[in-house]
């Protein structure tokens, strides 16, 4: 059996991350007999580039041929001025609804040896945050109606927030389906006091909620909820939300975690098409070139890939406790480093993934 990975770097970081998620997989295939077929296409700023399209139809294509996809990050300074359609988010955004990635999984753990060195008390952070953040991907406003026209005064721009509900009904029901596998309580979070689709999204949650006598369900308002993860995050189990909302949430559930640059992603959505998966963070034009990004939010990513797409979870598992072996013990790269400890680069962490994967993964004696 040869499982076929499409590889999408994109730019900024992304390349850098997604070489050495690369090279874990690589070491997972040499060390579990295991045979992974990667094949590469542009996306993002550097397809521009390439093709004036930053999702073209033979990336496209790799894709829907693909058992699964990994992609890096897209966007950067140098293309923020081109117009919609040669904007490197717009690629990302046709990738995820040409395979229809409806439901973006980011998980937030909080590991015991950082707890403390983000910005949070290890007091608020310990003790074992553990939250799965259920992203609605592939409606409300990143899809809706857009535009700007001139007026007399200046200009009017307009976003829509569309959702139907079929499109609330399959994302809820994931999340109560995965909260099953958890703590078995779901928060649903929206601003149903203002918007009519999150009343929409109210009450079809509710109605999903009777398929499920045994995960509770909460509801919350998305302002609180901000709030709550900063204050109480041990109080999240499955936090379920449309696109808008979750993007944001993420991203603090990043501090939670102490660098964004540890968060994965997967994105899983309609049979037969190929599920994506990414890390949680951006390029980082910041840090892109200096080879000092932390590449285990890719990595991780590549576990999910192990596990949600190809059904491997001995091989996920194997990835997963080299991560937490090395945030534990190190090489870390300077965004989660200790006070004082030498700082790492990104293919120093990788590699010491990759090692740590292989003697996990070796035949016993
Ligand atoms: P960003 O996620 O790229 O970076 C935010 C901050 O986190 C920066 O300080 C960065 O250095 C840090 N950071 C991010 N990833 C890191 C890593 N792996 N290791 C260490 N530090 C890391 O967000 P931004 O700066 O707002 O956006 C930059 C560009 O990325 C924009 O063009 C945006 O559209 C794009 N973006 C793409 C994706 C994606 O491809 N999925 C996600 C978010 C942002
Ligand atoms: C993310 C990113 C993307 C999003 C952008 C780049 C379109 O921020 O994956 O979180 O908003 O979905
Ligand atoms: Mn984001």
């Amino acid at each position: 059996m040869t499982y076929r990975i499409a590889v999408l770097p994109g730019d900024g970081i992304g390349p850098e991350v997604t070489r050495e998620a690369v090279r874990v997989l690589e070491a997972v295939g040499a060390a579990a007999g295991i045979r992974f077929e990667f094949a590469e296409a542009p996306v993002g700023g550097a397809a521009v580039d390439a093709t004036g399209d930053p999702f073209p139809p033979e990336t496209e294509q790799l894709c829907m041929a693909a058992d699964a996809i990994l992609l890096g990050a897209v966007g950067g300074p140098r293309w923020d001025r081109e117009p919609v359609p040669r904007r490197p988010e717009s690629g990302l955004l046709r990738l995820r609804k040409a395979v229809g990635a409806y439901a973006n999984l980011r998980p937030v753990r909080v590991h015991p040896a950082l707890a403390g060195r983000g910005p949070l008390r290890p007091e608020v952070v310990g003790g074992g945050v553990d939250i799965l953040i259920v992203r609605e991907l592939t409606g409300g406003l990143y899809y809706g109606e857009r535009g700007v026209q001139q007026e007399p005064f200046g200009e009017r721009a307009y976003d829509t927030m569309v959702y139907t509900t079929p499109e609330i009904e399959r994302i809820v029901r994931m999340a109560f389906q995965l909260a099953r596998g958890r703590r078995r309580r779901v928060i649903s979070v929206d601003k149903s006091n203002v918007l009519e689709t999150s009343r929409l999204w109210r009450r079809v949650t509710e109605a999903v909620a009777e398929d499920f006598p045994d995960v509770e369900l909460e509801h919350m308002l998305v302002d609180n909820a901000a709030m709550q993860l900063v204050r109480n995050p041990q109080r999240f189990d499955v936090l379920v939300t449309e696109n808008t909302f979750g993007d944001i949430l993420s991203d603090l559930g990043a501090a939670l975690a102490g660098s964004l640059g540890l968060l994965p992603s997967a994105s899983l959505g309609l049979p037969g098409r190929p599920p994506l998966f990414e890390p949680v963070h951006g390029s980082a034009p910041d840090i892109a070139g200096r080879g000092i990004a932390n590449p285990l939010g890719a990595i991780a990513s590549a576990a999910m890939m192990l596990r949600h797409a190809f059904g491997l979870q001995r091989e996920a598992q194997a990835v997963e406790e080299a991560i937490d072996d090395l945030l534990a013990a190190g090489p870390w790269t300077p965004d989660i480093a200790p006070p004082g400890a030498p700082v790492a680069s990104t293919e120093d962490v990788g590699r010491a993934i990759a090692r740590r994967v292989r003697e996990r993964l070796a035949p016993g004696p």
